[in-house]
């Protein structure tokens, strides 16, 4: 079913996307991946969440022992510490050791960036496009605010914004869908913003970002695969009050660089040792078991990109109805998806099966992030309720090191709680999938072998 717009300005908008579209599609040929990516980095197409001094005083937020730590380490290491903290990694090649999650300006002011998300590590090693899955925004921002209350710095949109808007309950998740849902209704159809209004009802909810590899698989966004691809739909990211529809217009060619850039990426090739034989024996079993969702890999690869309806998957279904029709036809109306109006599906039915390239690097798995490991994905019975991520990888298992609880341990700090992935939590259930369950055990080692080869 595809999303009708029914109004009249519907039709226009179509007729009109369709010239555009052509214009566009002839632009995208000609985008740079190497200038997206420089775009993403250098320029900050978000006003600045802080400055330099700000950021080397978070740690004076901190809970003892890393405050102390912090407080006897030079300033070099100290900001080493913070962005460690804070799940920030240092850009490949860059001399100044700046965050890839923030573009740093010359004076010293912080935007946040795609990579915020977008950008984490694999074996230690910053990688733009692996999912950033130890950021943690709401933790950063609480203490940007109560660094800049106490230094009588003034609050950015982030920090008010966060006031009225969870950001992410667990390290490595955020609130992301309904921060789009919540600034695309403050606009109309052309981006220009309405007076002030009440924000529209939202179902907030936290989802572990997907790796930017897998989009040059793909034709449509997202987990349920609602919207097509283009530069524009990139470019929801940028929707605060403080940028005009002209800026939307004026930053569209970037944009095009942007796309060329996250459809450039390859995921990164296993490091560890692989059974080949085991490996092989996997790909069997895959190709009868997962391929009819999942695609094939290798030689010559094919991928459906199927939505398969939720009575089938039955992982936690929040994202799916947080994302009502009102919003998704806003979307279609908007200008995002001009030209592609029809395209944008208002009411899927499901969550679309992912491409498993890379799949190794890019746990925490389901698109909530809820377990830990492809070991525990592949045995459903099997994965913790609640577990506490450690540092490093889990070799075996595939996926993050992880201590397991049965519940939070009483007088936690709100900075520790943080840590825990509680799948009792709204939105954070690990069910579903469970399909696996109908492979032996022994066809189980063996797809786990073969997924580290993808
Ligand atoms: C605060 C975190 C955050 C930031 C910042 C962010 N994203 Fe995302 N992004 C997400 C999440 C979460 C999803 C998954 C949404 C879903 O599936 O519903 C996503 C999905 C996507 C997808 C679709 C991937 C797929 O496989 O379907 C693309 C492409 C994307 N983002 C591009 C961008 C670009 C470009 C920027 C910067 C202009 C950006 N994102 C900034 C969190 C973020
Ligand atoms: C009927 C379709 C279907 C089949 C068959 C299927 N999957 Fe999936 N799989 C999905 C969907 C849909 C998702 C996304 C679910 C979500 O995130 O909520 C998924 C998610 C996954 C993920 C997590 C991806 C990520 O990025 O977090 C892995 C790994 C995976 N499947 C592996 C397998 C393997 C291995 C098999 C075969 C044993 C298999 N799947 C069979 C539909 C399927």
């Amino acid at each position: 079913m595809s999303c009708l717009v029914s109004s009249r300005i519907g039709w226009i908008i179509f007729l009109v996307g369709l010239i555009e579209v052509s214009v566009a599609a002839s632009a995208v040929l000609g985008g740079d991946p190497a200038t997206g990516y420089r775009l993403i980095t250098e320029k900050p197409y978000l006003p600045p969440d802080f400055d330099q001094e700000i950021f080397d005083r978070l740690w004076e937020t901190w809970d003892d022992p890393q405050r102390e730590e912090a407080q006897r380490a030079d300033i070099a290491t100290r900001r080493r510490l913070t962005m460690r903290q804070y799940g920030l990694t240092p850009r490949p090649n860059d001399h100044l050791a700046r965050p890839l999650q923030y573009v740093v300006t010359a004076d010293g002011q912080y935007s946040m960036n795609c990579f915020a998300c977008h950008g984490g590590e694999v074996n230690g090693a910053t990688y733009p496009g692996a999912p950033n899955s130890r950021y943690a925004l709401e933790q950063l921002t609480r203490d940007v605010r109560l660094t800049k209350l106490k230094l009588g710095k003034p609050l950015s949109h982030m920090d008010l914004g966060s006031l009225f808007m969870p950001l992410g309950g667990t390290r490595g998740t955020t609130n992301a869908v309904m921060f789009g849902v919540a600034l695309l209704a403050n606009r109309d159809v052309d981006l220009q913003l309405l007076p002030r209004r009440l924000p529209p009802p939202m179902t907030h909810h936290d989802m572990d970002a997907p790796p930017w590899w897998h989009m040059q698989r793909k034709q449509n966004l997202y987990i349920d695969g609602f919207a097509p691809q283009g530069h524009r739909p990139l470019m929801q990211f940028m929707l605060v009050e403080q940028n005009s529809a002209e800026d939307f217009q004026s930053w569209e060619e970037d944009f095009e660089h942007v796309e060329a850039y996250i459809r450039s990426l390859q995921p990164p090739a296993y490091s560890g040792a692989v059974d080949t034989k085991l490996a092989d024996e996997g790909q069997q079993v895959f190709n009868r078991s997962c391929a009819e969702c999942h695609g094939t890999y290798g030689a010559e690869p094919s991928y459906p990109e199927r939505r398969v309806d939720w009575s089938e998957i039955r992982t936690d279904r929040v994202r799916l109805d947080a994302l009502t029709t009102v919003d998704r036809q806003r979307y279609a109306e908007s200008w995002f998806a001009v030209g592609h109006a029809d395209e944008v599906e208002c009411a899927p039915s499901g969550y679309v099966a992912p491409p498993l390239d890379g799949i190794w690097a890019s746990a925490p798995y389901l698109h909530n992030g809820s377990v830990p490991t492809l070991w525990h994905l592949l045995h459903p019975t099997e994965r913790p309720p609640l577990w506490r991520r450690l540092p490093g990888s889990d070799d075996a298992r595939v996926g993050c090191r992880f201590e397991a609880y049965e519940q939070v341990p009483d007088k936690v700090s709100r900075r520790e709680r943080y840590e825990f992935f509680d799948t009792s939590q709204f939105g954070k259930s690990a069910a579903g999938h469970d399909f696996v369950d109908r492979l032996s055990e022994i066809e189980k080692r063996q797809v786990l072998e073969y997924l580290k080869t993808l």
